[in-house]
């Protein structure tokens, strides 16, 4: 008359563990993280790393890969050769040249704009990574570049935008 008490408690734990639970892992409020970003940089420069330092600080998850053929890399991934700097970056399905602010990578990544990536050409004093004590930044543009042409994304000058 009684149901069978272990056969129902066996049906109960079977139906928990159909359950998704992946909902207790990260509180619905945490802030969606940044993705990882690699950075190529030649094991001899120094600028590459202090940028690198830069991207951590602003929440980057990063790997560095010390390579001897970065010029080789920025052809594969699609840099315009005038834009060449120093290191190469990939981030979120985009190529991120030379001494980019961390704030401009961001916007990038939120607005996802259709294009290859961003480059900051040369090495502008005062750019993140470029900062000289005692000399005046300069102002340089943050190019977006890719198939569809090429854009000033931002400009900067030093850390802020202007
Ligand atoms: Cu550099
Ligand atoms: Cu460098």
């Amino acid at each position: 008359m009684n149901p069978n008490p272990t056969l129902s408690r066996r049906a109960l734990l079977a139906g928990l563990a159909a359950l998704p639970v992946a909902v207790s892992c990260s509180p619905a409020f945490a802030a969606e993280p940044l993705p990882r970003m690699t950075v190529t940089k030649d094991p001899s420069c120094g600028c590459c790393g202090a940028w690198v330092d830069h991207v951590r600080a602003a929440g980057f998850p990063v790997e560095v890969i010390e390579s001897s053929e970065v010029p080789r890399l920025k052809v594969l991934l699609g840099v315009p050769r005038e834009f060449a700097s120093c290191h190469t970056a990939e981030v979120g399905g985009y190529v991120i040249e030379g001494h980019v602010p961390a704030e401009a990578i961001k916007r990038l990544l939120a607005e996802r704009p259709q294009a290859k990536g961003l480059a900051v050409p040369g090495m502008p004093i005062g750019s993140p990574g470029m900062e000289v004590a005692g000399v005046e930044d300069d102002t340089y543009d943050v190019v977006l570049f890719g198939p569809g042409g090429r854009s000033t994304f931002a400009r900067y000058r030093g850390a802020r935008p202007v």
